[in-house]
């Protein structure tokens, strides 16, 4: 798959060299051509490396982490948008004492509107990159749950399985408008790893457990609450 990244920071060049690494095709975009070429020189892999621009074309995937910068001050048409598909992993940036404000409306939903064409898909949200050092191995072992809502069905699969290829376990929480929760859940694990002190490879991880083979507490009653 050949695969756009769209600013070369810490999650733009984990991930690539991680979906490199996976034998995809990378191609590091930034602000100026020059960022993007010395990222690709020093990831290596076959990976390539230019502007914003360059690795939009290029993509069939791309990753946005301009936070909350509208992406026609990103590209010189948003037209390199049209039917691409476009992860974004950006989380809002954590206000003082961690005094969050309702998610009323998620970044990436504000992301689709700005990029109407694009099959908008949020993802790779509720981890540190720090994590990413461990993927695929021994990160797989440890079942680490990649949130992913969108709503092209088509574009959520493809970011599942580029998701299972790096050693996470993607969970489909449907549609975009849920990104609401995936990003409340980006500063809840903010909070833990940083305020709470848990530390940058604090990660939530959702198990489906078995169902208990006895009901001694009574089972499930039915309920007048709503
Ligand atoms: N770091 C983490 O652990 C982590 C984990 C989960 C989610 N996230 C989220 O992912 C996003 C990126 O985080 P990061 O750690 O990768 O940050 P970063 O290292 O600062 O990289 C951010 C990228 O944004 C680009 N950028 C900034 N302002 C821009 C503008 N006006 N126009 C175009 N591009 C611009 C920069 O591109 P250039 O390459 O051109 O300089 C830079 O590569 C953030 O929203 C963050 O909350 C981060």
């Amino acid at each position: 798959m050949k695969i756009g990244i769209i600013g070369s920071g810490n999650m733009g060049r984990s991930l690539g060299i991680l979906w490199a690494e996976q034998g995809h095709e990378v191609f590091f975009g930034a602000r100026t051509a020059e960022k993007g070429e010395a990222v690709a020189a020093s990831a290596g892999h076959q990976t390539q490396g230019g502007s914003n621009d360059a690795a939009a074309m290029f993509g069939e995937v791309l990753l946005y982490t301009a936070r909350g910068v509208n992406p026609t001050e990103v590209f010189s048409s948003i037209s390199v948008l049209d039917s691409k598909i476009l992860i974004d992993c950006n989380n809002q940036e954590i206000p003082e004492n961690f005094a969050y404000p309702a998610i009323t409306q998620s970044l990436v939903e504000k992301l689709a509107a700005e990029a109407p064409k694009a099959r908008v898909v949020k993802a790779f949200n509720t981890m540190a990159q720090e994590l990413f050092e461990l993927a695929p191995d021994p990160l797989k072992d440890y079942n680490v749950s990649v949130f992913v809502a969108g709503d092209d069905e088509a574009a959520k699969q493809t970011v599942m399985q580029l998701a299972a290829e790096i050693g996470f376990q993607p969970i489909d929480c449907g549609e975009l408008r849920h990104a609401r929760l995936i990003e409340g859940t980006g500063d809840f694990i903010r909070l833990l790893m940083i305020q709470q002190e848990m530390g940058s490879t604090a990660a939530i991880s959702v198990h489906t457990l078995p169902f208990a083979q006895t009901q001694r507490l009574g089972g499930r009653q039915p309920s007048a609450l709503k």
